[in-house]
């Protein structure tokens, strides 16, 4: 089978990051699907619309990264029951310059992580509600994860067996779905 290549983003700029931990469970449970990359948004600068001609040299990076994805994987935090604006200024410079958008075809899935009950569906929804709007197809479903500290072990390995069956389920959805989409990608994107 193909493998995909998948680009991983994760809207948390903390180091000890809960939501980079699933993410890295998550890239290993698809790990036979897709090729699992991060795509770094920590280091880009702050969107100013005067620094688009060029864009700077980590935009440029971080909007070829997401062009060469097959497919786009969101793990977020909630911040204030939205998305944090971390991952907010790197859909922003993915949108930028006018013509010029990184995210268009995409075939994506959203998911995160926090200790709360709701575990993060207000900012998904948000984030669902943005990337529809920027051209980005994204797979329906829903998947809040409440974060145990043990829950992802020292090897990136989901300790809960319900949890791991879920997030299996989740991520051979996502290749299943970029597999699907990717002609359609392919003509949205030309
Ligand atoms: C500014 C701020 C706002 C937050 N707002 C929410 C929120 O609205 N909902 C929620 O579930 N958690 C909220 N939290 C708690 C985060 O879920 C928690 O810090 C989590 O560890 C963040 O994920 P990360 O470790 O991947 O950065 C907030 C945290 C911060 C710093």
């Amino acid at each position: 089978m193909t493998k995909f290549k998948l680009g991983l983003i994760v809207g948390s700029n903390r180091r000890e990051s809960i939501n980079r931990k699933l993410a890295q469970a998550l890239a290993k449970l698809g790990g036979d699907a897709f090729e699992a990359k991060f795509i770094p948004i920590d280091d880009l600068p702050m969107y100013n619309q005067d620094l688009e001609q060029p864009v700077p040299e980590k935009v440029a990076r971080f909007k070829s990264e997401v062009e060469s994805s097959d497919a786009i994987l969101f793990v977020t935090p909630e911040h204030s029951r939205s998305i944090p604006a971390v991952l907010k200024n790197a859909i922003d410079w993915g949108t930028r310059p006018w013509g010029k958008n990184s995210w268009t075809g995409k075939t994506a899935a959203v998911t995160g992580t926090s200790q709360g009950a709701v575990a993060t569906a207000v900012a998904q929804q948000h984030l669902r509600a943005i990337l529809g709007d920027i051209g980005v197809l994204v797979m329906g479903g829903e998947a809040y994860i409440t974060f145990k500290p043990e829950l992802v072990d020292a090897n990136n390995n989901v300790t809960d067996d319900s949890v791991r069956k879920f997030l299996k389920a989740f991520i051979d959805q996502l290749a299943a779905l970029a597999g699907k989409l990717a002609p359609i990608a392919a003509q949205r994107a030309a």
